[in-house]
């Protein structure tokens, strides 16, 4: 496969391509056993937008530092937004990605909470498309490592008054992946956090704005120093009910009747639309198992661990995929789910997802998109 040829290139980008690139050897070895978010590739993307004339051209450009003035509104009132989708090798060597358009329309909500300008869906995707093409040899070939991607965007004027910015960034960069955690899909252990909550009603935490990764730091703290590897989150008014495991959404496995349900807490505003969620909601009906979305209180968690109804849990997202609970720790007690092993739900939907995304499985709804 080759990088960009100038067809393949709309009038909205200028490539700029690097001058001296990475030998493939150099790129081989930075590429061995990347873990996450720790290794990047040689270009990025950035879109400029000023309020008056709207979204600039792009450019695709050597991977380096940005330049910011000191007053950037980011710097101070923190808007910033982000998502995170993946590209995969698939078995005929192409390179597709999945559902970029969902997290391109996630994008758009989180820019509307936070007084953001909307970047058409079009020109998301075709950002994408133009940086993995270019980056092509930077997408892993194993089953479970993908190029992550990671557009954000940020607020640039220089201006000291509380307001919206009028001037923003859009940038993409790209990561080659593996397992999100070092253990890779080993259970991990949980702590439910009664000390601090992630989002209330009204709050932000339906965006995907940097400002709520960086209130959950302390609880992560927190959780730490109770031996735990990952902080729950409890809803912020009954300070009861389930809403999210640390960045990934939750889901509960129940066998009632004979019958295996998959169930994750409801969307009520302050949950994140998770694009994996919402993907195994539809993969567990697929897979003959009862999908449904339920507010799930900490007490319900603990009696259905008790009496043997629930015998999986799991927390899912694009970065680690599906992790499962092996062991919940709060101020009241300490249960194990599943004997602390891995369950076969999580087992079956993890595969089913990695099937789907690798082309190994067929795409019945069309979610992946081919990229080169
Ligand atoms: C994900 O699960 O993909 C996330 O959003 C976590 C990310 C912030 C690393």
């Amino acid at each position: 496969m080759n990088a960009i040829t100038a067809n393949q290139v709309s009038a909205r980008f200028d490539i700029q391509p690097a001058k001296e690139p990475l030998s493939s050897e150099e790129r081989a070895k930075r590429m061995q056993n990347p873990g996450f978010g720790k290794v990047f590739s040689e270009h990025m993307i950035v879109i400029p937008y000023n309020e008056e004339t709207g979204w600039g051209k792009g450019v695709l450009k050597p991977y380096g530092p940005i330049v910011l003035d000191p007053a950037a509104s980011v710097l101070h009132y923190g808007q910033a937004i982000f998502e995170g989708f993946k590209a995969y090798k698939q078995p005929d060597g192409s390179i597709k990605t999945f559902r970029p358009e969902a997290n391109a329309h996630r994008f758009n909500a989180s820019a509307r909470r936070l007084a953001m300008p909307e970047l058409p869906v079009d020109l998301f995707v075709e950002a994408a498309d133009l940086l993995i093409t270019q980056e092509q040899a930077w997408v892993p070939d194993a089953v479970g490592e993908s190029l992550y991607l990671r557009p954000l965007m940020i607020a640039t004027e220089a201006a000291l008054g509380v307001r919206a910015s009028k001037e923003y960034l859009f940038i993409l960069i790209a990561s080659p992946s593996g397992a999100y955690f070092p253990q890779g899909v080993k259970p991990v252990t949980v702590w439910i956090s009664e000390n601090y909550v992630r989002a209330a009603p009204g709050g932000t935490g339906s965006a995907k704005c940097a400002g709520n990764y960086a209130a959950s730091l302390v609880a992560q703290k927190e959780a730490k120093a109770e031996g735990c590897d990952q902080v729950v989150w409890l809803d912020a008014v009954h300070r009861r009910y389930i809403e999210e495991m640390g960045g990934m959404n939750i889901f509960f496995v129940y066998k009632e009747n004979g019958e295996t349900i998959v169930a994750t807490p409801v969307l009520t505003g302050t949950l994140l639309p998770g694009v994996t969620r919402l993907t195994l909601l539809d993969l567990a009906k697929k897979l003959g198992f009862r999908a449904e979305e339920r507010r799930i209180s900490v007490d319900d968690w603990a009696e259905a661990l008790r009496n043997g109804t629930m015998t999986e849990a799991f927390a899912c997202g694009t970065a680690a995929v599906i992790t499962p609970i092996g062991t919940v720790k709060s101020a009241h007690g300490e249960w194990k789910v599943n004997g602390g092993e891995t369950g076969p739900v999580a087992s079956k939907l993890r595969e089913a997802l990695l099937n789907l995304q690798h082309g190994v499985d067929p795409d019945p709804n069309g979610w992946m998109h081919k990229v080169c």
